[in-house]
């Protein structure tokens, strides 16, 4: 995630300047683009003070990757947390000097259509908000959220998101297949439906419900799929039980990270 942040600043803002930090610098270089302009460190440089430092590490790594960032001249200014479950207060304890942002991007970042939803506490400028908004919105689209607790919520829609949408497309294709259809070509037909979707969905002023009943006649095949939806334990139910499932995870995450 770290590098697809990084790649996307250097397309939109080319002259950007990057330090990469990252224990195993060859790997780190590795999931760049070939010849990207990124500084690629196995420590943090004494002498960088960033206009914006990113924690990109998992959880369990931030007991290692946050003393040295607390030692320097970089922990004590503008710091973008995307580390899932690390609540600001938690990150506080290590870094007492940062303005902290806290934000929840998604993994359709990699292909520049991500969406990142961010918070940030009381210390954090209107010029720190923007430096975030350049960043993130080199990836996507940013979101800003007026409390800390709705990152949990975030992160059931937006960032779990993408793998629900991938394993619709895995249920559709293999349902195709017992449908008759040959497997490849029942996955090359859920794929390219759920791709044609999202674009419809994209278009301004796309609204899914209006979508939906423009392709559902009545009595007609697209009804009597849907039907299936509506009855029993809906298509709405399952999806809620799965997402206050994803929700609930996203609490237990934040009360042991850090
Ligand atoms: N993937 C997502 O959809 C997503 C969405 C939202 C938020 N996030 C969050 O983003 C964070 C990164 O996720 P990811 O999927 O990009 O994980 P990842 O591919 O494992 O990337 C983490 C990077 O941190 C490096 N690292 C480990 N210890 C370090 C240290 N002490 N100092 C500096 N760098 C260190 C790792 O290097 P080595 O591999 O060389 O150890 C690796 O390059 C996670 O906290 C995750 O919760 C991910």
């Amino acid at each position: 995630m770290g590098a697809a942040l990084a790649a996307g600043l250097l397309v939109r803002k080319p002259a950007a300047r990057i330090v990469a930090v990252d224990p195993d610098p060859g790997r780190a270089r590795a999931l760049l683009p070939r010849g990207a302009a990124v500084d690629v460190r196995d420590r943090l440089p004494e002498a960088v003070r960033p206009a914006l430092v990113v924690l990109a590490v998992k959880p369990q790594a931030l007991p290692v990757a946050l003393p040295p960032l607390a030692a320097s001249a970089a922990g004590r200014g503008l710091v973008a947390s995307i580390v899932a479950g690390a609540r600001v207060e938690a990150l506080r304890r290590h870094l007492p000097e940062a303005r902290i942002v806290r934000t929840m991007p998604n993994t359709p970042a990699l292909v520049g259509a991500g969406v990142t939803a961010l918070w940030a506490e009381a210390s954090v400028t209107a010029e720190d908000r923007q430096r975030c908004d350049a960043l993130f919105g080199a990836v996507g689209t940013t979101h800003w959220l007026p409390a800390e607790a709705m990152i949990d919520a975030v992160t059931a829609v937006s960032g779990s998101g993408p793998a629900y949408v991938f394993a619709v497309v895995e249920a559709m294709a293999r349902a195709g297949a017992a449908l008759g259809l040959p497997a490849p070509l029942a996955d090359v037909l859920a794929r390219a439906t759920v791709a044609g979707a999202s674009a419809m969905l994209a278009v301004p002023g796309a609204d899914p419900a209006q979508l939906k009943a423009a392709v559902r006649s009545p009595a007609g095949t697209t009804d009597a799929a849907l039907r299936v939806f509506e009855e029993g334990e809906t298509l709405q139910d399952l999806l809620s039980r799965a997402m206050e499932a994803a929700h609930r995870r996203s609490i237990e995450l934040g009360e042991t990270v850090a």
